[in-house]
């Protein structure tokens, strides 16, 4: 049985009716800029993750960057953050002029070590930028700690943890202003790109509004330079009608993520942690193993997807040659050992089944 890494198809037949109908119903209706899709998907998202404000806007990466922006971060200032994630974390501290200073993560989930933070604060730090990687809440008690003592502002990249929550609190609502993704792998995904920024701030709210819109909060009159960077009208219909169902989607995952981890207990493979404390959505579901390369040749030889994120920390990119290059222990040990396994909420037994024999057998 050949057992893809996500199953959008599978996802889309199963909502296709309905998803078919609300587009048709967009389109007879032609408001398709900041129309009346965006607008209730913004309170809707903003209802659920309990924020007082969410912005919508283009993908993950420019929420990252509004988000930035209307916290105030530009050109010689400093955002610590971490080197196993995806390249947008990093690249968008560079688009508003800011330095990434990377530091490690913890040993025993993929998150920034809050200790590792606190060690690295200067005078010029202004922000800490944590990422809930494959969907775990970062140690945001800690996190948070620190940015009060040093006077620095949050940002949490949410864009692999729609959903998730820490200590009963949702991410993107626990630092000062949050940003997520809607690619169409993610947990809440579109059929395109999407993004957004979610804060309890108005005045950063005001900015993000702002910036997605050519710097403008009154039709052609623009207050500073801003972008075209709005949800498209149609990705709005589908994340409304996929959000009905981001719950079971999310508790779904972590059905599969627990079976995933009763059956490999006591093998080679290091399960990831679940931490009582937090809700994890396992946007991915990662394994540290020895002879990682030749483990993933095995399992995908037996049709079963598997994937490496992430390959190559962004410390040790050419993209990032012209910042510091400290060395990151845990970082670059799990850059060699992580794999990621097929983790999607329509995953039958039969296929979990198939995941783990072809994981034993590798
Ligand atoms: C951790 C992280 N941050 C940011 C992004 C950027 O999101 P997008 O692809 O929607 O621009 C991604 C998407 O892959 C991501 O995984």
């Amino acid at each position: 049985m050949k057992i893809p890494m996500v199953d959008l198809k599978g996802q889309y037949e199963s909502l296709k009716s309905e998803i078919d109908a609300a587009i048709l119903q967009a389109l007879g209706e032609t408001r398709f800029i900041l129309g009346p899709n965006v607008q209730a998907f913004d309170q809707e998202a903003a209802e659920y993750l309990g924020v007082d404000h969410a912005i919508s806007c283009a993908n993950g990466t420019d929420a990252l960057h509004l988000a930035l922006l209307a916290a105030g971060i530009g050109a010689g200032d400093e955002v610590i953050t971490s080197a196993f994630t995806f390249i947008a974390t990093a690249e968008a501290i560079r688009y508003v002029g800011a330095t990434p200073v990377f530091v490690d993560i913890q040993p025993d989930s993929f998150n920034i070590d809050p200790q590792r933070v606190r060690e690295a604060v200067t005078d010029r730090t202004r922000a800490i930028l944590p990422v809930h990687l494959f969907g775990l809440p970062a140690d945001m008690d800690e996190i948070q700690g620190i940015a009060e003592e040093f006077d620095l502002i949050v940002i949490e990249d949410c864009a692999q943890c729609f959903g998730a929550a820490y200590r009963g609190r949702t991410t993107g609502g626990i630092g000062h202003v949050g940003s997520f993704s809607f690619f169409p792998s993610k947990n809440l995904g579109c059929y395109g790109d999407g993004g957004m920024v979610t804060t309890n701030d108005a005045e950063i709210a005001d900015r993000v509004k702002m910036y997605r819109n050519h710097g403008s909060s009154k039709q052609y009159h623009h207050d500073v330079i801003g972008f075209n960077s709005r949800l498209d009208e149609l990705q709005a219909v589908i994340l409304r009608i996929k959000m009905k169902h981001i719950g079971e989607y999310n508790r779904k995952r972590n059905a599969v993520a627990r079976a995933y981890n009763e059956a490999f207990a006591g093998s080679r493979f290091q399960t990831p942690t679940i931490p009582e404390d937090r809700d994890h959505v396992f946007h991915q579901y990662t394994l540290r193993c020895d002879n990682r390369d030749a483990t993933r040749e095995a399992i995908l030889a037996s049709e079963v997807a598997c994937a490496i994120y992430y390959p190559v920390p962004l410390h040790q990119q050419k993209a990032f040659a012209d910042t510091a290059q400290p060395t990151l222990p845990i970082t670059e040990a799990t850059a060699e050992r992580c794999l990621s396994l097929p983790i999607f909420p329509e995953m039958s037994e039969a296929q979990i089944e198939t995941v783990v024999g072809a994981v034993l057998d590798s």
